[in-house]
């Protein structure tokens, strides 16, 4: 696999966390020191689709291909309004493709997985060409009058397009069975059958504590051994491109491996937690801004509900 165009779309609203106080009693503060959390950009009169859509257009034009000549879309997509059909064939329709699509639900750490879906289609010779696509709205998943997580998320999309190609090195996925730990159910319609007292609440459970320390043992763990079975050091990984969640996080995985600073870069200030989202809107913008040269090696880490983890390296 090799990645040949990215983009990314964002809100146009900023939300500070001053203007959260609104709502709950919280401060800037609090969410600043606990997350490093500044600013995040919520959908007002935007659709998930139309921020996906102009993502996905932007990485078709950075790849410098024609929508039709891709062969798959695989999308990574959790907090969503439709239950079906997927993000993906949305988007198909929009961006004027004619593949069949895929929507993986992995949560947090769903971008890793759907690049890794797409290096095996490439790998099987199924596809020559694939869109990889993340976008999320966790903000419309928040109780927004729970403070505990409505200050921890934002909403965004990212893409890449993917070809044959030696860039994509390896990866290692975890999934450690924890539902308890960081879960959401949605809500159903009742039935006629169901018996009085079985009915569950929709809104999103974290334990914050218990995420975070799975978070930085989980990710710090896999990409250790991923390292040590391609013979890398750290200082041959130009960019650790983690799950923008939180900065102390972040900052935990960094230390574990040693990491400089300036090798795990963030977004996580301006943008909160986009959910899968947030590492390839991250990637885009180093892309963009051109701090990442082909050549150098990336990898990419993410955690999420399940409890999940996923880890690759990508050769840019
Ligand atoms: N504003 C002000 N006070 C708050 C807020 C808020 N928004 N939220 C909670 N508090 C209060 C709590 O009620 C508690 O008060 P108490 O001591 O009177 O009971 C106090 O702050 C401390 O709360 P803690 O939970 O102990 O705070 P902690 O230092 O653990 O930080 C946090 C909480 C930020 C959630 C942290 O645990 C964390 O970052 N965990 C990782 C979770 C995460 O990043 N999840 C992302 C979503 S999942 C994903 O992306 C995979």
């Amino acid at each position: 696999m090799k990645i040949i165009g990215t983009g990314s779309a964002l809100p146009k609203k900023v939300v500070t966390n001053d203007m959260l106080k609104e709502f709950f009693d919280t401060s800037d503060e609090w969410i600043r020191t606990r997350t490093g959390i500044e600013t995040r950009r919520i959908m007002t009169d935007e659709c998930l689709l139309d921020l996906a859509t102009t993502a996905c257009k932007r990485a078709i034009e950075a790849a410098g291909i024609c929508p039709e000549e891709l062969d798959y879309i695989v999308c990574s997509n959790v907090s969503n309004n439709y239950v079906y059909p997927t993000l993906s064939s949305m988007v198909q329709g929009a961006i004027g493709a004619t593949c069949p699509c895929i929507d993986l639900r992995n949560a947090c750490a769903g971008y890793v997985y759907a690049l890794d879906v797409a290096d095996m289609y490439l790998q099987t010779r199924r596809a020559n060409k694939i869109l990889v696509l993340a976008a999320e709205e966790p903000t419309r998943f928040c109780h927004w009058e729970q403070r505990e997580t409505s200050v921890l998320f934002g909403d965004g999309a990212g893409a890449v397009v993917v070809e044959k190609g030696d860039g994509f090195l390896g990866s290692k996925m975890t999934t450690v069975s924890n539902t308890e730990v960081l879960y959401q159910r949605k809500r159903l319609e009742s039935t006629p059958f169901e018996v009085e007292g079985t009915y569950i609440d929709h809104i999103m459970v974290m334990n914050g504590r218990e995420v975070f320390r799975m978070a930085v043992s989980g990710c710090s763990s896999e990409i250790s051994h991923l390292l040590q079975d391609h013979n890398l050091k750290t200082s041959d990984i130009k960019y650790f491109i983690l799950h923008q969640a939180n900065m102390r996080i972040i900052s935990g995985i960094q230390q574990h491996l040693d990491a400089k600073t300036e090798q795990c870069p963030t977004t996580v200030q301006k943008y909160g937690n986009t959910s899968s989202a947030s590492m390839v809107i991250l990637f885009d913008e180093l892309v963009r801004a051109n701090k990442i040269q082909r050549g150098d090696l990336l990898v990419f880490s993410g955690f999420g509900a399940g409890f999940t983890t996923g880890s690759c390296i990508v050769r840019y």
